[in-house]
């Protein structure tokens, strides 16, 4: 990506958009109703919870935001894109240039140390090797793993491991993030790093942060809380 189109990307402003979004899994067996007409707008740079009890639908939701899956009516906008009517491969480069996931179950490649992890998503985007190498141990840094760019994930802990997802969805330059329970399974220590790290990068990079999270450390840090009940938006409320 040249510097203009860079610059353009960097002032867009690409707010979601949720209309009616209704998720029915298993339609033919014994549907499971776990989305019952979301409406939810977020804005660029907001730095949003959703909560819920076990169930509510807050997994179901991001995954339908980030496109790893389609509802089963509505619709999701994306910056003025509906996302539900691309096909699957377009879809698939509108989440690598857009969208960055961290998951509760990290995902890294075992066999390759955590600089190598985080290099690994723009090898797929066939950035230069310098550029890639670059990239990774500035964000590596960012998030304190200085020392431990060239430890492989068994030899980090679930701490460290849950920093180097986060460096590694930050590395193709998403306008969001999108992050299932990030915290489930740090320590305090690691929980208030990693909260601090997503805090900077909100505010540094104007990057979008929405998490589902069951954590009241996490809970207390969003500046927007959304509360699931039923598959339907209970509550939304706005921090001063
Ligand atoms: N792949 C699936 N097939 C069938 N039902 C599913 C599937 N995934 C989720 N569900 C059901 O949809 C509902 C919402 O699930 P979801 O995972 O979105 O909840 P959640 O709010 O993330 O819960 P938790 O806090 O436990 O992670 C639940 O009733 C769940 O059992
Ligand atoms: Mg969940």
């Amino acid at each position: 990506m040249n510097e203009s189109i860079e610059a353009i990307k960097t002032i867009s402003m690409k707010v979601i958009t949720t209309t009616g979004v209704t998720k029915v899994y298993n339609p033919d067996k014994v549907p499971v109703r776990a989305l019952n007409g979301v409406d939810i707008r977020i804005e660029p740079g907001e730095f949003t919870a959703i909560v819920g009890p076990s169930g509510s639908g807050k997994t179901t939701l991001l995954n339908i935001i980030g496109g790893l899956d389609r509802p089963t009516e509505g619709d999701v906008d994306i910056g003025g894109e509906d996302i539900d009517a691309m096909s699957d491969n377009k879809l698939i480069d509108f989440r690598k240039r857009h969208i960055g996931f961290v998951f509760q179950a990290y995902n890294l490649i075992p066999v390759l140390t955590a600089r190598e992890n985080v290099e690994f998503v723009m090898l797929l985007q066939n950035r230069p090797r310098q550029e890639r190498r670059e990239r990774a141990e500035e964000l590596l840094r960012a998030v304190g793993l200085e020392d431990k760019m060239d430890k492989r994930p068994s030899e980090l802990s679930g701490g460290q491991q849950q920093r180097v997802a986060i460096a590694r969805a930050l590395a193709p330059k998403p306008d969001f993030i999108l992050a299932d329970e990030p915290t489930a399974n740090l320590d305090s220590v690691s929980t208030a790093n990693l909260l601090d790290i997503m805090a900077r990068l909100n505010k540094e990079e104007n990057i979008t942060f929405v998490f589902s999270t069951h954590d009241q450390r996490v809970i207390d840090r969003a500046r927007r809380v959304v509360t699931l009940v039923d598959g339907k938006v209970a509550s939304d409320e706005v921090r001063g």
